[in-house]
């Protein structure tokens, strides 16, 4: 007893209609408490104030900066973890082009000498086969820094990530 118009199914079935829904869902999250603030307003003054659709907006956009991915990224906020995924791993997870492989102690043993400052300053400056920024041109010198500790603490070292400053942590 099979019908062919099922209206159970899912009407998500490829990849693309998966952004477009969660696009669509996001654009709801977000002019939802727009929309609703001018109607509260508006019945007090006449204009919402730039300020207040801001405050309502806030954590959204906190949300998105969290998750740490989608265009909205802000630059230098990647983890060392994000970081390495996105770029370092293509060649350290492997060990591709003599790369020291995350986790290989014996490989990272004689360079941590050189500490979490004199590693950073060397993946900056590119070594052999690695070019600067390990490829990661837009990459700033902390989430250099934080992938190297993130590889490094898996493969015998015990540096300290240095955090990401978010914009809900306090000014010093
Ligand atoms: C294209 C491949 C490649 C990518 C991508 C890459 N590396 Fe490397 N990395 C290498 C190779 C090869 C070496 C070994 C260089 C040598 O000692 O000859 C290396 C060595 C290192 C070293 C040790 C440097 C030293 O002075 O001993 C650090 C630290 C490092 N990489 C960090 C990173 C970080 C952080 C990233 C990502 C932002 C990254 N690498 C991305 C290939 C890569």
């Amino acid at each position: 007893m099979s019908d062919p118009h099922d209206d159970h199914s899912t009407f998500i079935k490829t990849p693309k209609q998966l952004i477009v829904a969660v696009v669509a869902f996001f654009a709801v999250v977000i002019l939802l408490p727009v929309m609703f603030s001018q109607l509260v307003t508006a019945g007090r003054k006449a204009e919402p104030s730039e300020e207040q659709t801001a405050r309502l907006i806030l954590p959204v956009a906190r949300v998105e900066l969290a998750a740490g991915g989608g265009a909205a990224a802000v630059k230098g906020a990647k983890t060392g973890e994000q970081v390495v995924t996105a770029v370092c791993g293509a060649c350290h997870t492997g060990g591709v082009a003599g790369a020291p492989k995350t986790g290989d102690n014996a490989a990272w043993a004689p360079r941590l000498a050189l500490g979490l400052d004199g590693l950073t300053k060397s993946a900056i400056a590119g070594k052999n086969a690695m070019p600067p920024r390990g490829g990661g041109a837009d990459l700033t010198d902390a989430e250099i820094a934080r992938a190297i500790a993130f590889m490094t603490n898996k493969s015998g070292a015990n540096f300290k990530e240095p955090p990401v400053e978010t914009a809900a942590a306090p000014a010093k």
